[in-house]
């Protein structure tokens, strides 16, 4: 299987190719991000890190250039981690966040799905707080929400109008941890309002939705829960990130 990575530098992008990298059943790992993605740290040694190939896309809101598609031609699977997170939104211009965050993720599926192997699985990441319903008033970081709850809407669009060319699954876990990321107890209750998992390990997170890009969307929302089932089926304990 040939799997693109968007979000390839960051938190849970890097451990879905370490994860990514050691999957036999993966034969081609592509990292999309806008500067080079090096191989993740605590990558395993028997790893077949001659798998990734860095990509650099410099304008994410337009059609892919030709060069780029080349390179993603007969991709059968992209797990999209790319995004402005809620704490990163504050730093930056609302009208910004809403271009990273949904008009680079539709013009990606759009581009993707001109050169990908179908069935085509778009494994999308969004959070347990995004609201899909744009008529609901929101406690807090309503912009946000709704926002988010919007690119789902539009993936799922997509989706709908190349079925069954194109599958979708959207993860939507509370709290992830792993390196660097602890749990926090402030964010515990938080999170524990939404859903039964508050909190899932990024390696079990990473896991499924390599999972659901090998071996066919299972169900098109996947929360904490049914991302740590799916996660922990498949990890051995010594697949798991370590807490450094
Ligand atoms: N972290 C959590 O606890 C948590 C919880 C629930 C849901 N989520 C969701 O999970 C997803 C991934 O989160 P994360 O924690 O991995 O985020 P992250 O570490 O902040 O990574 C974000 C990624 O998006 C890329 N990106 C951001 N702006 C970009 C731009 N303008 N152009 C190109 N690339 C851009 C970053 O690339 P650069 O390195 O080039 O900036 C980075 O690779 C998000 O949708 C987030 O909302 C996260």
């Amino acid at each position: 299987m040939k799997l693109v990575v968007t979000g390839a530098t960051g938190f849970v992008g890097q451990e879905v190719i370490r994860l990514a990298l050691q999957n036999k059943s993966i034969t081609s790992v592509v990292a999309l991000a806008r500067k080079e993605v090096p191989v993740p740290n605590h990558t395993a040694s028997e790893a077949d890190t001659s798998k990734l190939k860095s990509i650099i896309l410099e304008d994410w809101g337009q059609p892919y250039p030709e060069q780029v598609l080349e390179q993603l031609k007969g991709v059968n699977a992209c797990v999209w981690t790319l995004a402005v997170t809620p704490t990163k939104s504050k730093d930056v211009d609302f009208e910004e966040v809403t271009k990273i965050c949904h008009d680079y993720t539709v013009n990606g599926l759009q581009s993707m799905t001109s050169v990908a192997e179908k069935p085509f699985r778009f494994i999308y990441t969004s959070g347990v707080t995004v609201e899909r319903d744009q008529t609901k008033t929101l406690p807090f970081l309503q912009d946000y929400r709704l926002m988010r709850g919007r690119v789902e809407n539009a993936v799922i669009d997509i989706a709908g109008k190349h079925a069954p060319a194109v599958e979708i699954a959207i993860t939507k876990p509370g709290g992830i941890e792993g390196p660097g990321h602890p749990k926090s107890e402030a964010l515990t209750s938080i999170w524990a309002q939404f859903g039964s998992t508050p909190w899932v390990h990024v390696s079990e997170l990473a896991a499924a939705m390599i999972e659901q890009g090998l071996s066919g969307v299972s169900q098109e929302t996947l929360w904490g829960n049914d991302l740590q089932k799916i996660g922990s089926s498949i990890l051995k304990a010594e697949d798991y990130a370590p807490m450094d």
